[in-house]
C-alpha cells in the first residue's frame, strides 16, 4: 500500500502538524505501507484561475506550468491520501486550499446526482476507491474548532473520509517537558495509522484517546498566554508554548 501525505503547513517539517503526521505514518509502515510526504511549502502551486480549461479545451490538463502535474502523478498512484494541515481561520491553510482547488482537473464537468447529493465524478476509477485521512492541529483548546474543516473533508470525500485526527492545543505538541503527558496521544496516533491501513478506520477506543484534551483547557490557556507574554518580552520568534522551560 502506498500512503501519500500532503503537509500544508508553512512551517513544514518544523510544525506541530508534522508531530502528529510522523507517528501516524509510522503506524501505516507497521502495517507494511510505503509512505511519502509532500511539503506544499516547497512546491510551486499557482492559484486556480477558474477558467475550466481542464474541463473543456484540454480535459484533465491545467493551463498552469508548475509543480502540480508532478504532484498529481503521485496522487494517482497512492492508495491512501493523508491531508495534514494546521487550522487557519477555522479551515485549511492557503497552501492546502490551492492544492485542493487544483485537484479540480481530476474530475469531469458533468454534475451527477445520488441520494439527493450532487457531485463530479472522478476521471479515473482509482480516484473513487482511494482512502483519505485528515490530520490537523490548532492553537485553541476544544475540538469544536475543527467543525468547519471536518465538514469540508466529509463533503469533499462524499462521506467516505476514513479517519480524522484533530488535535486542539497544538502549542504543546513540541514541548519536551510534556513528553510524558503527550505519550498516550502519540501512541494512539501511531496505532491509528496501523488501524486505518489495516481496517480502513480508527477503532473507537483509540479514537477516544486521540480526541481527549491533551491538558486541562484552562491550564492550557494560562500557560499559552504566559508563553506568548514571555515571547513578547524577549522579542523572540517563539511559538507560544513550544520548547519553553518550566511548562
Ligand atoms: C494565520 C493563522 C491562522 C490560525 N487560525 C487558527 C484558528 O482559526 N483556530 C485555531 O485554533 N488556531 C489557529 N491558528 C494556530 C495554528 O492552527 C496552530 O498554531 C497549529 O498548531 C500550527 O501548526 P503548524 O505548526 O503545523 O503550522 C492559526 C495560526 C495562524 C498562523
Amino acid at each position: 500500500m502506498k500512503v501519500l501525505a500532503i503537509n500544508g503547513s508553512p512551517r513544514g517539517r518544523e510544525g506541530n502538524t508534522e508531530r502528529i503526521l510522523g507517528p501516524f505514518l509510522e503506524g501505516t509502515q507497521d502495517a507494511g505501507a510505503e509512505t511519502e510526504i509532500i511539503y506544499l511549502k516547497d512546491k510551486k502551486i499557482n492559484h486556480c484561475r477558474g477558467c475550466f480549461s481542464c474541463w473543456t479545451r484540454t480535459p484533465g490538463i491545467c493551463v498552469h506550468h508548475d509543480d502540480m502535474p508532478q504532484l498529481l502523478e503521485k496522487v494517482f498512484t497512492a492508495d491512501m491520501l493523508v491531508y495534514a494541515t494546521p487550522l487557519y481561520c477555522f479551515t485549511v491553510t492557503g497552501l492546502m486550499k490551492d492544492f485542493l482547488d487544483r485537484n479540480i482537473s481530476l474530475v469531469t464537468p458533468a454534475i451527477e446526482a445520488q441520494d439527493g447529493r450532487y457531485f463530479h465524478n472522478a476521471r479515473n476509477e482509482r480516484e473513487r476507491s482511494r482512502m483519505s485521512v485528515v490530520i490537523s492541529s490548532c492553537g485553541f483548546p476544544g475540538t469544536y474548532n475543527f467543525s468547519g474543516l471536518l465538514e469540508t473533508f466529509k463533503v469533499m470525500t462524499r462521506g467516505k473520509l476514513n479517519a480524522a485526527i484533530l488535535s486542539a492545543q497544538g502549542g504543546i505538541l513540541q514541548n519536551p517537558n510534556l513528553s510524558e503527558t503527550l505519550s498516550p496521544f502519540f501512541t494512539a496516533v501511531r496505532s491509528a495509522g496501523r488501524e486505518v491501513a489495516e481496517l480502513g478506520h480508527i477503532k473507537p477506543t483509540n479514537q477516544a484517546i486521540i480526541d481527549k484534551d491533551l491538558m486541562d483547557p484552562l491550564e492550557y490557556q494560562q500557560k499559552a498566554n504566559a508563553g506568548w507574554q514571555a515571547a513578547i518580552n524577549q522579542g523572540t520568534k517563539n511559538e507560544g508554548m513550544e520548547n519553553r522551560d518550566g511548562q
